[in-house]
């Protein structure tokens, strides 16, 4: 039997997601040891491999077959826009894409000036504002601590992850628009569905059982 392949985003839903795998019977106890560098971990006895990546890497493996499945935000599946099959949503990891800025930003998003929007997702922040808005906007691609770019002046606005609200309070900024609901997504190569339609999808119903 050929191994399986799964490819975790490292952080934040990796650890749920294993909890998840545990709870249906798969188990992969070296992979929570924090002092490890080792970057793959194989379940011999029902022939399972599990690797971290870079969040955004997941999609790609994914599409590429080097991983059958893939456990990874309904964020990074919409900005990477690979080819795979999104079959789950996990209920966990809930958060939305937001527009957010300060208050004095809400009269140019309304007036559909030209503002500058900074993102961490640019063909989000695209696909919101050019295809649903019919506005022109300059998009500037950053990397973290997005909330950075309107306080310094780098942006009138921010199109980010808005979780439980702080970072944005913290900071004085606001949700200005939503533009969707997020939350962990489990995707799978197509030729994979096809080819191990019977191990794939009796992992399927295992995890919707419990979700
Ligand atoms: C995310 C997101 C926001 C924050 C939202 O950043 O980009 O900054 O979490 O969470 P909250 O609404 O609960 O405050 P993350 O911590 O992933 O790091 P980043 O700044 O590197 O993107």
């Amino acid at each position: 039997m050929r191994y399986l392949t799964f490819a975790l985003g490292k952080g934040r839903l990796a650890k749920t997601a294993l909890e998840l795998f545990e709870e249906v019977g798969i188990r992969c106890e070296e992979m929570k040891d924090p002092g490890s560098r080792k970057l793959i971990f194989v379940n011999e006895e029902r022939k399972l491999r599990f690797f971290l990546s870079k969040g955004p890497d997941v999609p790609t493996y994914v599409e590429y077959g080097a991983a059958d499945i893939g456990i990874v935000g309904k964020d990074t599946i919409m900005e990477e826009g690979r080819k795979l099959y999104e079959v789950l949503d996990l209920g966990f990891g809930k958060c939305k894409m937001c527009v957010c800025g300060p208050d004095s930003a809400r009269e140019l998003l309304d007036h559909g000036q030209l503002i500058r929007v900074a993102t961490k997702y640019p063909n989000i922040a695209k696909d919101h504002f050019y295809n649903k808005k019919h506005q022109t906007v300059e998009i500037i691609k950053l990397n973290g601590s997005i909330e950075l770019a309107p306080i310094v002046g780098l942006s009138e606005v921010i199109v980010d992850i808005v979780e439980t609200g702080t970072t944005l309070k913290e900071n004085g900024l606001h949700v200005l628009e939503e533009i969707c609901p997020l939350s962990a997504r489990m995707v799978v190569n197509q030729v994979s569905m096809k080819m191990e339609s019977e191990r794939i999808g009796s992992i399927i119903r295992a995890i919707r059982s419990v979700i």
